[in-house]
């Protein structure tokens, strides 16, 4: 194409300038569409799809940040209550403030165990305890929210830290997803009529890849695709339900839905700890990045949920990627998140390089190589 006439560098001014225009276009286009889905969620949210007043609900990772948000949230709704952490002396704080938040004081109960979740038995051990407390039936919600970040580059970080953080952050929802499944599942002739919910609670990292997330990031991208391919698989139990004329027993209780969360940065106990080993150009492309308090996420997840939302975000960057990098998983509005998705790619344009100028600018600058002494 500038093989005859030439390379000329001034042939590039016109189409920047038009770039631009585009860039300011799209951001103010992600603001008008950012508040007309807002609206339309609103407006469509008639019904709760998420009451879970007087039902029973287990959260991982209960005893602090977002996991204890939740609770005190779904406390104050009127849920029945299990936390599950390991440490007991921070499950009974928790406890404590949880119970003090509740609806009805008195009726409501509230329950802890103290399980380590990235052992597969120990998430049997969790439904089998709760459903005895729960005078024999199954929980309604179950939230696998429990997970904890050890970023750090991909070369530095031993293999067993990589391995555990799968542990971690996608086995423990999925050996968590597993008991209760093989729980809800069961054919039975008693048919409840509100659906019981299987959450579990990902991370923005699933979306994009950052340096220094390696041990991390791929663990919450599996869980996201363990939520689509659960998503896809509880529609033959969904459909079974609907079948008037087939046996009571060819099909289980309730309605199951699964939900993904994705939450961007949590100001938590658990983000303390990821910054002490965080690697500085981690955080230079997290900087300005919006963090929530363990209430403010809470609420967001909780009042998504309550639309009916499938994978959900909890504040305006996350909408923003998960618009960006749905892929194949389910929109929550098929006309919102088109659009969204759409001028999302244009921004990318933009955020993409520039992310990967900061990564390149700094090894350039500091050096980078792999230091076998210093891991
Ligand atoms: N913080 C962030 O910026 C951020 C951003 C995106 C997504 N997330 C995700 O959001 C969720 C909550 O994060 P957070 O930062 O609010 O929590 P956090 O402060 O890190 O607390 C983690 C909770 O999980 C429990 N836990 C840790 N390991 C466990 C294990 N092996 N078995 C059972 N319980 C265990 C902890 O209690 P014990 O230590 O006593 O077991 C604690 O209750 C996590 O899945 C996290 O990956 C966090
Ligand atoms: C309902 O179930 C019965 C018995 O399994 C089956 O014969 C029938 O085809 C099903 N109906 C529909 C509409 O799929």
């Amino acid at each position: 194409m500038f093989g005859e006439t030439g390379y000329n560098p001034t042939a590039f001014n016109q189409p920047t300038y038009m770039a631009l225009g585009i860039y300011w276009a799209t951001a103010c286009l992600c603001i008008v569409v950012a508040v007309l889905a807002l609206n339309i969620m609103g407006f469509f949210s008639g019904t709760n799809k998420f009451d879970v007043d007087g039902r029973t609900v287990i959260i991982t990772g209960g005893s602090q940040g977002m996991g204890r948000g939740l609770a005190k949230i779904l406390s104050q709704k009127g849920a029945n209550i299990v936390i599950v952490a390991r440490t007991q002396s921070k499950l009974d704080d928790a406890l404590k403030y949880i119970t003090a938040a509740a609806k009805n004081p008195g009726k409501q109960r509230f329950l802890s165990i103290s399980a380590d979740v990235t052992i597969a038995e120990e998430n049997i051990r969790i439904i089998d305890e709760v459903t005895t407390w729960n005078h024999g039936s199954p929980p309604d919600v179950v939230w696998a929210n429990a997970g904890q970040a050890h970023p750090g580059l991909f070369v530095d970080t031993p293999l067993e830290i990589s391995r555990s953080q799968m542990d971690m952050n996608y086995w423990a929802a999925a050996y968590l997803s597993h008991a209760t499944l093989r729980s809800w599942l069961r054919p039975s002739p008693e048919k409840l009529s509100k659906p019981r919910h299987l959450i579990m609670t990902s991370s923005v990292a699933c979306y994009v890849g950052l340096a220094g997330y390696t041990p991390y990031a791929p663990a919450k991208a599996a869980m996201r695709s363990l939520a689509d391919t659960l998503r896809s698989e509880l529609n033959m139990y969904n459909g079974a339900r609907r079948n008037k004329s087939a046996a009571a027993d060819s099909s289980p209780a309730a309605e199951v839905k699964v939900h993904v969360v994705v939450p961007g940065t949590i100001k938590s106990p658990g983000l303390v700890n990821e910054d002490k080993v965080k690697h500085e150009v981690t955080k230079i492309l997290e900087e300005g990045d919006i963090a929530q308090t363990e209430d403010e996420v809470a609420a967001a997840a909780i009042r998504r949920l309550e639309t009916g939302g499938y994978m959900i975000t909890t504040q305006l960057l996350g909408d923003a990627m998960r618009a960006g990098g749905l892929g194949g998983s389910p929109r929550n509005n098929w006309l919102i998140d088109t659009i969204f998705g759409w001028i999302i790619h244009f921004a990318w344009l933009f955020i993409g390089p520039d992310m990967e100028r900061k990564v390149w600018a700094y090894g350039k600058e500091k050096g980078a190589v792999y230091r076998p002494e210093s891991s």
